[in-house]
């Protein structure tokens, strides 16, 4: 049923409506822009050109008389085809923007395709992040000026199974989201990889789907902690038998300084020696005091 109203919004809105087209893509992707002032069928093309806006302020010419400009930075990614269409390789998010596809012919209004991207991108890129248990995955839809704004709920987070992940849940945190971006922090409780979706839903309909497997490298976090636990053992029984070292160590060295100074300087300055030993030394004194007393009587 659900998928029936899905096709229904498909058939609705996919496509040309009107003069206004809009696409989406994935970086990397390739992408035909249809001219909409001429038959898809057209070969002759040297009427037309296509011109790209990043903003309003300044258009930049992608083709010319049916020929791709080679003046533009993106000539060696761009193709005219038949229908005028102009194809874009290996869309980046520099290739965002409106174009216009604009006839010598008509005195009619250009025809726009208006060119979106979907980014995913992820904190586990910093390779310090890789072992974290935490890793955050930033999704963000690039368009036209940004307007109009993304609506509510028009970027969603989809797990494997896919369900629609809402606020917080086992393995998962959504953080908020900000114009049209979203992020979503995948902890280690979800599974070694995790796979998860961003799309963009408009009017029903999924334009535009990335996803993310979250892969979680080292140690998993149950094994961390016995490690933990192990490390701080470790560490503990290194201090107690440094400790216990310095105290035999110091323990010979006293005993021996008792002795020398018995021999010459007498029991008197030997109990001085004993209890102005310092470095944590009540046991020290302790111990060497039942040998130190003898002397002393
Ligand atoms: C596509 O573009 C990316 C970055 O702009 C580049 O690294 C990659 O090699 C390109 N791929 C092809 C097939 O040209
Ligand atoms: C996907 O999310 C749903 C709802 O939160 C959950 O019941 C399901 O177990 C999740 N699936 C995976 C593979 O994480």
């Amino acid at each position: 049923m659900s998928s029936l109203i899905i096709l229904v919004f498909l058939l609705q809105f996919a496509g040309v409506s009107g003069e206004r087209v809009f696409l989406y893509f994935r970086p990397g992707q390739d992408a035909t822009l249809p001219c909409d002032r001429v038959s898809p069928e057209e070969t002759q093309c040297s009427h037309i050109s296509w011109y790209h806006q990043s903003d309003q302020t300044k258009a930049v010419f992608e083709g010319n008389q049916g020929k791709v400009c080679q003046t533009s930075a993106r000539a060696a990614r761009l193709r005219l085809v038949t229908g005028c269409s102009l194809i874009i390789n290996n869309i980046t998010a520099e290739d965002v923007g409106r174009y216009g596809c604009l006839s010598e012919n008509t005195a009619d209004d250009d025809s726009y395709v208006f060119l979106s991207v979907l980014t995913i991108s992820s904190s586990a890129a910093d390779a310090d992040a890789q072992t974290d248990d935490r890793i955050t995955l930033t999704c963000s839809l690039l368009r036209y000026l940004q307007v109009p704004l993304c609506p509510e709920n028009s970027l969603q987070w989809v797990n494997e199974t896919g369900a629609v992940l809402s606020g917080e849940g086992v393995g998962y945190e959504l953080n908020g989201k900000k114009g049209c971006g979203s992020s979503l922090t995948v902890t280690r409780q979800s599974g070694q990889n995790r796979r998860h979706t961003c799309r963009f839903v408009e009017r029903g309909s999924v334009k535009i789907d990335a996803e993310y497997t979250a892969v979680f490298t080292g140690t998993d976090g149950s094994l961390s902690y016995v490690m933990l636990a192990l490390r701080i053992a470790g560490l503990i029984l290194m201090m107690v038998a440094t400790v216990a070292a310095v105290m035999i160590i110091r323990d010979r060295r006293n005993k021996k300084q008792l002795e020398d100074s018995n021999v010459h300087t007498g029991t008197i300055s030997a109990a001085n020696t004993v209890t102005t030993s310092n470095a944590a030394s009540t046991e020290i004194y302790e111990n060497v005091n039942p040998s130190a007393a003898p002397m002393l009587n």
